[in-house]
Order: C-alpha cells, then sequence, then structure tokens
C-alpha cells in the first residue's frame, strides 16, 4: 500500500536579487525580490515522493544519491507541511520516499535550489493535500525556491511579520502578458560553486555595508520601477535595472570579505560584449544577468534571438585552446516564461 506523486518545477531567475537574509532559520530576506520563472522544458526539477506504512524511515535521493535526511531545510519544508496537512493522523505517520532530479547541473548557480525546493513542496502539498499558497513552504527549503511555485512574473514580497507568515511569493504578471520576451541561459562553467548561496550571502550581510546601503536605499525604488516597466512592456527601462541589479549584488559580493567571487573572465567578457552589443544597436536589445555563479542569463525579444545567436557564436566560439572555460564551450538554452 502507498500514495506516490510526481511534480515538475522549473528554475527561477531574478532580475531583481534576493541576496541576505534578515533571519536565518525562517529564511527571511532583507528585501523584495523579482523574478521570472522559465518553462518547464527546460532548466527542471522533477521530484516523487512515496508514502507508505511499510516504509521503516523518510529516505531522500538526489539525482540518483541518497543524501541525509537530517538536512534542516528538508525538515523545515516537511514541518510547514505537516501543519497544514488534511490527512488524517494516520496516514501522516507514514514515512516518506522522496526522489528528486535535476536536469541541468546542481548547485552551480543555475538556481537548483530554487526548481528543487518549489518542486518538492509542490509534491508535498499535492500528497498532503495542503491547499492555497505553498510559497512559504517552499522558502522554508531555500529563499529562491517561494518564487518558482508561480509561473511569469512573481515578487517574493519580503513581509514584516515576525514569524514569516506574510514572506510569499505573488505572481505580478503571467507569461503570456509578454509572450515575445525570451531568456537565454549560457552555461559557462556547470560545477558546483566553491561557496553556496547561503554561505555567499551570509559573508556578504556581515561583511559588506553596500549590501545594506543596496537593500535600504536602492531597490524599494527599483522593484516598482522594474514592475511597472514588465507591465508596461518597456524593455529599455527593465533591461537597464536587470543588469544594474546584477552587477551591484556581484559588486557587494566583491566587497565582501574575505570577497565571494562569482563570476569569471567569461562572465565578463559577456557584460561587455552585450554592452558593445547595445551601444551599436538603434535601442538596448538584451540585458544579463548573473546569479551566484559564472553562467549567464541574457533576456531579450523573440525578434533579437537570432542576431543575438550569431553574435555568441561568433565572439564566444565553443573552443578555444587556453581557456578552460571556453574549452569546455558555452551552452545555450532558450527559453521562455512559463505559465502556471
Ligand atoms: P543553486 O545556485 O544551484 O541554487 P545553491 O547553493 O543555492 O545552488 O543550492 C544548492 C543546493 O540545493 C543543493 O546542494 C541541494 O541541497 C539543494 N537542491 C538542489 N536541487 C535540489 C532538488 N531537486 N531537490 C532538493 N534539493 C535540491
Ligand atoms: C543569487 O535561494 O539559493 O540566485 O535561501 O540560502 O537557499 P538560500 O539561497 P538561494 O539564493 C538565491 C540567490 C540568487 C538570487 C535570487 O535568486 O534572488
Ligand atoms: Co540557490
Amino acid at each position: 500500500m502507498s500514495i506516490t506523486v510526481t511534480c515538475v518545477a522549473p528554475v527561477n531567475i531574478a532580475v531583481i536579487k534576493y541576496w541576505g537574509k534578515r533571519d536565518e532559520d525562517l529564511i527571511l530576506p532583507i528585501n523584495d525580490s523579482l523574478s521570472a520563472t522559465l518553462d518547464t522544458e527546460h532548466l527542471c526539477a522533477k521530484t516523487t515522493v512515496r508514502a507508505s506504512p511499510e516504509f521503516k524511515e523518510n529516505k531522500i535521493w538526489l539525482n540518483g544519491r541518497e543524501e541525509s535526511m537530517d538536512n534542516p531545510r528538508l525538515q523545515n519544508c516537511l514541518k510547514e507541511i505537516m501543519k497544514r496537512s488534511q490527512l488524517s493522523k494516520d496516514m501522516e505517520s507514514w514515512k516518506l520516499h522522496i526522489c528528486s532530479e535535476n536536469n541541468f547541473p546542481t548547485a552551480a548557480g543555475l538556481a537548483s535550489s530554487a526548481a528543487g525546493y518549489a518542486c518538492l513542496a509542490a509534491a508535498l502539498a499535492k500528497l498532503y493535500k495542503v491547499e492555497g499558497d505553498i510559497s512559504g513552504i517552499a522558502r522554508a527549503g531555500s529563499g529562491s525556491a517561494c518564487r518558482s511555485v508561480y509561473g511569469g512574473f512573481v515578487r517574493w514580497y519580503k513581509g514584516s511579520d515576525p514569524t514569516g507568515i506574510d514572506s510569499i511569493a505573488k505572481p505580478i504578471a503571467p507569461a503570456s502578458h509578454w509572450p515575445d520576451m525570451r531568456i537565454l541561459v549560457l552555461v559557462v562553467n556547470d560545477s558546483k560553486k566553491k561557496v553556496s548561496s547561503a554561505i555567499g550571502m551570509k559573508r556578504t550581510l556581515l561583511t559588506s555595508e553596500f549590501l545594506t546601503y543596496k537593500a535600504e536605499k536602492i531597490i524599494p525604488k527599483r522593484i516598482e520601477q522594474i514592475q511597472e516597466a514588465i507591465l508596461k512592456k518597456d524593455f529599455e527601462t527593465f533591461a537597464e535595472h536587470t543588469m544594474r541589479d546584477s552587477n551591484e549584488m556581484h559588486a557587494a559580493c566583491l566587497a565582501a570579505y574575505p570577497p565571494c567571487i562569482y563570476m569569471n573572465d567569461t562572465s565578463h567578457l559577456i557584460v561587455e560584449l552585450m554592452h558593445q552589443y547595445n551601444s551599436t544597436s538603434d535601442r538596448t536589445k538584451v540585458a544579463y544577468s548573473f546569479d551566484a555563479g559564472p553562467n549567464a542569463t541574457l533576456f531579450l525579444l523573440e525578434k533579437d534571438v537570432a542576431e543575438l545567436l550569431g553574435i555568441l557564436d561568433h565572439y564566444l566560439p565553443p573552443a578555444v585552446d587556453n581557456n578552460l572555460e571556453y574549452r569546455k564551450g558555452i551552452s545555450i538554452e532558450v527559453t521562455s516564461p512559463s505559465q502556471s
């Protein structure tokens, strides 16, 4: 006897980044953030949860390898689910076997924790018949995961309640609102990052005053402006805010002590190339954003995709001898915000 549920969840890429927690245990951020959730064909987590009275203990496998259930984030997700479960007490005592796979590199700065915990929250919610918003459950696993619970453009409100009850994600516009928006993910390096997002943001908050300045003085205005730009489909304004926010997150990381360095030479080359491309075009055609890793995400309109792919092919060819990252090649995924 058992019940099995399988869910798929895509990654999301923040254009206004979450970087810094005001509460480490509850995963409460120092600022609101805003992202686009990608489609369900490319970068996704797929999670199957099976509950059975015959299982002796809870177990989890990630990408085919058994991991420890002692992970406090995993435990917090389960706790949040149990608080809202509508199953009988009898079935609640059944043990779980959780199996999750990402179809893209894990812990490489491509938002695997976002897709992974959003997917886990969705699967557990289905299993335990939890209704309503589940972004708070996903947040208990990884902050950015709360935004992957919804498709399209999503804002995570930092909230003000000390319990975190109002620190939830809400969709601000569905993907269909801006149907010609495209997202290119350039995988520069797919190896595991040396400093996880959690450790990197903690160190940055503790040692870089610029991060607090950004959260308090820059983001509140910028997030309203970018939200308005999305609602008006004003690409130029959207692009500038996106690039500035990514640059400033990495500037804060560099100002940490010791510095957290996520972007590499190839990342910087991409930044330079995109600025050159925009400034020699009749309008801003592309925006870049970097998460905690060297990989670039580019935002652009459908009509400009072919031209940009040509430029990337020309300037970032897949084989150049004296640079490891180049030699690995840059794989490109073209995707668009998803409906949910
Ligand atoms: P990323 O940039 O990929 O989000 P993070 O450092 O934020 O990297 O998080 C990586 C961690 O997220 C992994 O070590 C793992 O603990 C967790 N994670 C990633 N994918 C999944 C998944 N599918 N299911 C559960 N947890 C996951
Ligand atoms: C750079 O959500 O991975 O991708 O909450 O500690 O799990 P934890 O961190 P995580 O951080 C994401 C950082 C980011 C920016 C963003 O997605 O907003
Ligand atoms: Co992450």
